[in-house]
């Protein structure tokens, strides 16, 4: 709870604070990264150089100060745990809130000039560390959890035994833990951490890949798109580095599987709706539902530009044979050589229509794909009458949808 004295000013300054959430925040990376320089290989360049970092952060701290003082805006929860799920794979430790803490602070004061007196700057001071104490509480757990000692590091060397090119630009590596031990099992929809030390002295670099094997397997698999840079933007750093410099008998670091979302929904009809490579959380869902749930009622929507560029495509067949309530509809731009012996599915030419995707009673949906895709599908669910919390979503990428 804030103080009501706190609450009061953070009620009257949370408009300003709004209003330049994006330029403080900005100011706040920069103040960071001079004063922490060690720092800058945490943080994904990409999404510094395409601001959608700063932009995440901003929207957090203004959500929460107006969770505390009264927003009925969307619920908070799901917010925190996305943030601490994150953090946690990247292995953020409460040590380093102090120095968050510090520089956002310090940037709040730069952007908003004479309006910080010392009371503004004690209330902002105050919704901060509620909001770190939070965060620090969750990740604690999540790391009791994943067996991270406190404080230790994350990273596990895992090496890559196999490797395969799915399509053109989606290649899958398959991962055992390098000290001979198991692959953990993992709840679909988990995703890990990558860091890589990029070549050419450029430092290191993490991103997170969905796991997209079978949980409970003695192996774990992701599969990754590479990333090809567009009008004048570059290639994707850690992508096009796994795809060009790790191959079998390569060691990479990776951390333990985290991430809020179960994508096999809460045991009644599931939909499962996904474009291009955001069908890597799918492919777990229904390989663990072959497992342990072999008669669920299950729908599978996916978009994607060619059957050729569909990556795992080749794997739906065996997984409809032992999933016989599996409804497949495709969509394809071009759907030219979209059979697929042994496949049944309804494939329609063209973009996705999300008011063609089934639902029924108690459907629990999972959406993964650009956020212009599961924008349009998660706002036509809701007009069907899906309540938003039956429709979980992953992100590739910093924030969430708007509310
Ligand atoms: C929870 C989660 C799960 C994910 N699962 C998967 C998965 O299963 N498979 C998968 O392939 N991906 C997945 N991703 C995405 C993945 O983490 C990476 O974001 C992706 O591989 C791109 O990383 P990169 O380093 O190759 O690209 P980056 O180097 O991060 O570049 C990303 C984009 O930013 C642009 N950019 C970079 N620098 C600049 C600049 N200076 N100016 C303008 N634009 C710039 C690049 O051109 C590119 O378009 C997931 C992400 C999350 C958060
Ligand atoms: C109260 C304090 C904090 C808040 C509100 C906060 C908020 C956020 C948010 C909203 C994201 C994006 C999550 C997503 O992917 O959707 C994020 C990611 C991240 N945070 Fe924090 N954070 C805080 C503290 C910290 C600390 C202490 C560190 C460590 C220095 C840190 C490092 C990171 C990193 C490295 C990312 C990933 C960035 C990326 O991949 O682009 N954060 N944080």
């Amino acid at each position: 709870m804030l103080s009501e004295s706190s609450a009061a000013v953070v009620t009257a300054t949370l408009p300003a604070v709004r209003a330049h959430g994006e330029a403080i925040t900005g100011r706040f990376y920069q103040r960071m990264f001079d004063a922490h320089p060690e720092l800058l290989d945490l943080f994904n360049r990409g999404n510094q150089a395409n601001g959608q970092q700063k932009a995440a952060l901003a929207a957090a701290v203004a959500a929460y100060a107006g969770h505390l003082t009264g927003d009925a805006g969307a619920p908070w929860g799901p917010v925190l745990d996305r943030i601490a799920h994150k953090h946690a794979s990247l292995g953020i430790t409460a040590t380093q809130y102090p120095i968050v803490g510090r520089h956002l602070l310090a940037a709040v004061g730069e952007v908003l000039g004479d309006a910080v007196t010392p009371s503004v700057a004690a209330a902002w001071d105050e919704v901060y560390w509620l909001l770190a104490c939070e965060l620090i509480a969750r990740e604690a757990r999540l790391y009791a959890g994943a067996g991270v000692p406190e404080g230790g590091p994350v990273w596990r060397d895992w090496r890559v035994t196999g490797r395969a090119r799915e399509t053109t630009d989606v290649v899958s590596f398959t991962l055992a833990p390098a000290d001979g031990g198991v692959a953990p099992d993992f709840i679909p929809g988990s995703y890990v951490s990558v860091a890589v030390d990029l070549d050419g002295g450029r430092g290191r670099q993490i991103r997170q890949y969905s796991l997209s094997g079978r949980p409970g397997a003695d192996r774990w698999r992701i599969t990754v798109k590479r990333v090809r840079g567009t009008a004048g933007t570059p290639d994707g750093l850690v992508s096009g580095h796994l795809h060009e410099r790790v191959a079998v008998g390569d060691t990479l670091r990776l951390s333990p599987a985290f991430g809020e979302v179960d994508a096999t929904g809460d045991g009644g009809p599931l939909l499962l709706v996904s474009a291009g490579i955001g069908l890597t959380p799918a492919m777990a869902a229904l390989a663990r539902l072959a497992d342990r749930d072999p008669s669920r009622e299950v729908t599978v929507a996916h978009a994607d530009r060619t059957p050729a560029a569909h990556a795992l495509r080749h794997e739906l067949p065996a997984l409809q044979e032992r999933l016989p309530n599996l409804t497949v509809q495709l969509w394809y731009e071009d759907a030219v050589g979209a059979d697929l012996p042994g496949l049944k599915a309804e494939v329609s030419p063209g973009l996705v229509e999300p008011e063609r995707i089934p639902t029924v009673s108690g459907v629990s949906a999972h959406l993964c794909g650009p956020i212009p895709f599961m924008n349009a599908v998660r706002a036509d669910l809701l007009r069907r009458g899906v309540p938003a919390d039956r429709i979980a979503y992953e992100v590739f990428g910093p924030g969430m949808l708007p509310a």
